[in-house]
């Protein structure tokens, strides 16, 4: 998806710089061009060879010993990226783009380039935290760069602060969403739902459900790297929060059903991918329930149907976990709830049950063409699943 990709991967001089190389070597498993430019002081902390023998090109280090093939290199190598990325970025890099300074190749490819710039700065957190460095790092954000602020954490001098790159996966994760900014669903903002909710029964046992949560997942992240904006609205999953994605983390129905009817008031699509409780317990117990009668009965009442009940303008994508008469059951499901895409899948197949990495599903939209798609990763299926409502979209 990334394969006609190239991003400009600026390393300067911090002890961060070995995890660029973790990030170059990632950029080019996904079929990203990667484009290395270090600056002199980078070159003290890792090897340019360690760059080279990652991403197979040639390391850029100084203004005036570029390869041939770039003439003008700081002004080619600017046109030919989707992206610049700078990881780590010191706070004497930032400074001198705040200030608009080419005096080496990074900044001066920066200074030329009018695709997006991405900073991942990394430093001692009192330069972190220092005025200046705040002020050039807001004058640049207020100006468009991307910034992925650095995290808490133990630092090189041994003590806890801010000023520790953000994770590799948080800055692939912003790439991947810049670089699919000019797709088909850029600029748009979708809601996707995840997991299955727990409805409490006491304050140590719910009811709950076998959704493992990954099918969800795999949209929102598909969503993000499409360039499109998006809320994940998750019940409990192990799953971990993928990156770059803004996640709002429920545990009931009606929980869910809140998020979502605050999410979508300024979205463009609502993917209900969790599986939501059909039954809540009447009422929950305050404290624990003892074992003491031979027999007990739980009341249960109808928890809201969040893909019914919220109400608003925006394109509905419903699931339908069946395990008998799949595609008329789908059908129902998608005239009744009035949905413009209905995802059906028969969790007694092989590689289609919970918890799986695949599923095997097929697709009904509300004109009644029915598209049967072969056993694919959840991954693969979100895809398709985006493909259809980057159609309704386009429309
Ligand atoms: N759904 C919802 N709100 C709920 C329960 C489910 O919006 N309280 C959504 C699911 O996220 C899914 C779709 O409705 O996208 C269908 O869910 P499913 O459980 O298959 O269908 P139900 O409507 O609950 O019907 P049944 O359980 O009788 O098959």
């Amino acid at each position: 998806m990334l394969n006609d990709k190239t991003v400009v991967l600026g390393v300067t001089g911090g002890v961060a710089a070995y995890k660029a190389a973790d990030l170059a070597s990632k950029l080019t498993q996904d079929g990203v061009r990667v484009k290395i430019v270090m600056t002199e002081a980078a070159t003290k902390f890792v090897a340019p060879l360690t760059f080279h023998t990652l991403t197979h090109t040639e390391v850029i280090t100084d203004m005036f010993t570029a390869p041939i093939e770039y003439n003008e290199t700081h002004v080619s190598l600017s046109e030919a990226a989707d992206a610049v990325v700078i990881a780590p970025a010191t706070a004497n890099t930032i400074a001198k783009i705040a200030a608009g300074m080419a005096d080496n190749m990074l900044t001066g490819v920066v200074l030329a380039t009018k695709t997006p710039v991405i900073i991942a700065p990394a430093m001692n957190a009192n330069m972190w935290e220092n005025p200046i460095t705040q002020e050039n790092t807001s004058k640049l954000k207020a100006r468009g760069f991307i910034i992925v602020e650095p995290g808490y954490g133990r630092l090189a001098s041994g003590k806890m602060g801010y000023g520790r790159l953000a994770d590799i996966e948080v800055i692939l994760g912003t790439i991947r969403q810049v670089l699919g900014g000019k797709g088909d669903l850029g600029g748009r903002r979708l809601v996707v739902t995840a997991g299955g909710t727990q409805e409490p029964v006491d304050p140590v046992r719910h009811i709950g459900n076998r959704s493992s949560g990954k099918m969800g997942y795999a949209l929102a992240e598909a969503v993000r790297d499409r360039g499109a904006g998006v809320t994940l609205i998750s019940a409990p999953t192990s799953l971990p929060d993928p990156a770059s994605i803004e996640g709002i983390h429920v545990q009931t129905a009606r929980q869910m059903k809140d998020a979502v009817a605050k999410a979508v008031s300024k979205a463009d699509a609502l993917i209900m991918a969790a599986a939501g409780a059909d039954y809540q317990p009447k009422s929950t117990a305050k404290s624990k329930i003892k074992k003491d009668a031979e027999t007990m009965t739980l009341e249960l009442v109808r928890t809201p149907d969040i893909l019914t009940e919220v109400k608003g303008d925006f394109i509905r994508v419903g699931f339908a976990a069946e395990s008998e008469d799949v595609v008329a059951n789908a059908r129902k499901k998608l005239d009744k709830k009035k949905l413009d895409l209905i995802v059906a899948n028969d969790i007694t197949g092989a590689g289609s049950g919970f918890g799986a990495d695949t599923n095997k599903v097929t697709i009904i939209d509300k004109k009644g063409n029915v598209e049967n798609l072969p056993l694919l990763t959840k991954r693969e299926v979100a895809d398709k699943i985006l493909d259809k409502v980057a159609e309704i979209l386009g429309r």
